[in-house]
C-alpha cells in the first residue's frame, strides 16, 4: 500500500512538472508601425504604444514609423494572460486586447509568436493559413 502510494505520488509529481514545463513556454509579442497617411507627401507618424496587463505595466513607448517593439512573458496556467494597449497617434487614441490567452492561446506562429502591424483602421496579426500561406489579419480597434 505504501509503494502504492509513493509511486502515486511519483507519478502526480512528473505529471505537474512536464504540466509546468509546458506552461513555462514564452510568449513573444512585437508590435511595429505601419501608419502612414497619405496626402500629397506622404505622412509617417509616430505610433505611442502603452502596454498592460493585470500585474505589469509595460510603460509607454514612442515607435517611428517601421519601428517595432515586443515584449515577453510566460501565460499563466489559468489561461487568463491578457495584455491591453493603448495606441495613439495625433488625433486618434484607441484601446486594443493584444493578448487574450483564450483567444490567442499559445499564438500561432511556431506556438510563441504574436506578430502585429499597426495600420489606421487597427492593429493585423500574422497568421498562418492552413496551406501554409501567410496573411496579415485585420482586428478593429476595441475602442
Ligand atoms: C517559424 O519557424 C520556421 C521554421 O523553424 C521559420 O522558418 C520561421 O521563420 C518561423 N517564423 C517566425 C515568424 O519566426
Ligand atoms: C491558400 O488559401 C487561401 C485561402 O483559402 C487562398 O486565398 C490562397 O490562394 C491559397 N494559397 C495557395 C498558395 O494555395
Amino acid at each position: 500500500m505504501a509503494l502504492l502510494t509513493r509511486k502515486a505520488t511519483l507519478l502526480l509529481m512528473v505529471l505537474v512538472l512536464t504540466f509546468l514545463a509546458i506552461c513555462e513556454a514564452k510568449i513573444t509579442v512585437s508590435i511595429s508601425n505601419f501608419l502612414a497617411e497619405e496626402y500629397e507627401d506622404e505622412v509617417k507618424l509616430d505610433l505611442n504604444v502603452h502596454c498592460k496587463s493585470k500585474d505589469d505595466d509595460l510603460g509607454p513607448h514612442v515607435l517611428s514609423f517601421l519601428e517595432g517593439y515586443e515584449f515577453r512573458f510566460n501565460p499563466n496556467i489559468w489561461r487568463t494572460t491578457l495584455f491591453h494597449c493603448t495606441m495613439a497617434w495625433p488625433s486618434h487614441f484607441h484601446h486594443f486586447v493584444i493578448y487574450d490567452q483564450s483567444r490567442d492561446g499559445g499564438c500561432i506562429l511556431n506556438d510563441s509568436q504574436c506578430i502585429w502591424r499597426v495600420i489606421e483602421s487597427g492593429p493585423c496579426k500574422l497568421e498562418t493559413l492552413p496551406n501554409r500561406t501567410e496573411i496579415w489579419d485585420s482586428h478593429p480597434w476595441n475602442n
